[in-house]
């Protein structure tokens, strides 16, 4: 008999976004005339920028001749690629990393889904609450979140973001192993500086714990003294992983590309105490279940990290931050105050008259047809808040504030 992993059976519900997308399908079927604006899941609109189109297109003709046709390769990345990013995004912010020390993937989703098969099953993890529900599902999956108690897993630690600290979580007083962090953050669109992340370094250092910093949004950061990267703090080549993506940076949701950095001074211990390196055995991990990103879609990404590429891709970034500025606006006007939505695409707010998100989200796509995300499905202490996106088309953009005006609750 086929015998199942019971960890599935402790998930709840569907997984976030796909309930959504049910909900919003069955309101459309029964709406074929309205025009629903969708600003939930963080889905960009933008094209694709013209250097990142040349350099698919020469791409997929160099793979339409022999001398230039390229078949599997180097699971880790193409160096092109890797050198590129390298020299780009860390050795101009005086982060010395080693090409190998760079993996290339197919998004922050799944290796953030992933590296924790690399991690004993005992282990202590803490998350923020409310959180990118991949990193607690993955957990949940793997047998390491414990049984459901009101709302919460009974083995995770839940680090508490909410309006009294600033949606800033504190140093847990307890040892942990593993903690997740996302910055700039996935709901709230909080970020932290330089002094809130070298104490979570300080933190890993004194437990022997690691951070996995998720890094997707760090091309929004627009503000000094925010660190793009953890490896800007000191000491946290020895205990974080990053994860950076090109889905919302350069419009890669759908073309999948991203880039995971995991410094070879991180160890992680075995039974007996034992160090021994995440890169080596990531890299082993990635070799046996991994065949690399298309070739192609490398030889478009490299252009993201050219001098012409990366000004197609700021304004990219810009013409998103454009729309968060309208939606916070939008908010303002009917006496919603939020956070995010200046070094972040997402916008986060407490829902008028004390609905619950679920509510408001039916009310938003009843009355004014736009989507957003209850605050809830990214944990307990995001009930009663609600996230807008800030991927869309302007004029769709100005047109949900628009139809906000007229919302009754
Ligand atoms: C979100 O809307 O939270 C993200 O787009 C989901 C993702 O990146 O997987």
């Amino acid at each position: 008999m086929i015998r199942l992993n019971n960890n599935y059976l402790k998930l709840q519900g569907n997984y976030l976004f796909s309930d959504i997308l049910a909900r919003v399908k069955k309101f459309t079927e029964e709406n074929p005339s309205l025009k629903v604006i969708k600003l939930g899941i963080g889905d960009v609109t933008e094209p694709l920028t013209p250097c990142v189109i040349k350099g698919l297109k020469n791409a997929v003709d160099e793979m339409g001749r022999h001398e230039s046709f390229h078949g599997y390769r180097s699971d880790q990345g193409y160096e092109f690629l890797i050198e590129q990013i390298n020299n780009m995004d860390f050795k101009t912010r005086g982060i010395n990393l080693k090409d190998d020390e760079i993996f290339i993937t197919t998004g922050a989703k799944e290796d953030t889904a992933n590296i924790q098969e690399l991690f004993a099953n005992d282990i202590k993890v803490a998350i923020t609450d409310p959180v990118y529900p991949v990193y607690l599902d993955t957990n949940i999956m793997a047998g390491r979140a414990g049984n459901l108690n009101n709302g919460r897993y009974d083995k995770i630690l839940y680090l508490e973001c909410t309006e009294e600290n600033n949606y800033s979580p504190l140093i847990p007083k307890q040892r942990v192993d593993l903690i997740y962090l996302c910055f700039p953050n996935n709901p709230t669109g909080k970020v932290l500086n330089k002094k809130q992340l070298a104490e979570w370094v300080k933190y890993a250092k004194e437990n022997k714990s690691l951070i996995l910093f998720d890094a997707a949004y760090e091309a929004f950061i627009k503000e000094d003294d925010i660190p793009h990267s953890i490896f800007e703090i000191e000491g946290a080549k020895e205990v974080a992983v990053e994860f950076r993506s090109l889905s919302k940076t350069a419009g890669f949701t759908g073309t999948r590309c991203a880039y995971t950095i995991i410094p070879k001074q991180v160890m992680i211990y075995d039974d007996n105490g034992n160090a021994h390196s995440l890169n080596k055995l990531w890299n082993r991990r990635q070799s046996t279940k991994f065949n690399g990103v298309a070739y192609i879609i490398q030889k478009g990404a490299y252009h993201v990290f050219t001098e012409s590429g990366r000004l197609e891709v700021n304004k990219l970034i810009d013409y998103y931050l454009g729309n968060a500025k309208i939606i916070k606006q939008g908010l303002l006007s009917l006496n919603i105050k939020s956070s995010g939505g200046i070094n972040s695409p997402y916008i986060w707010f407490k829902t008028p008259s004390g609905l619950s998100s679920w509510d408001f989200f039916s009310i938003l796509l009843a009355q004014s047809n736009v989507v957003g995300t209850p605050g809830v499905g990214f944990g307990k202490c995001g009930e009663g808040y609600f996230r807008l996106s800030a991927f869309g088309k302007r004029e769709d953009v100005e047109e949900a504030v628009k139809r906000f005006s007229s919302l009754k609750f």
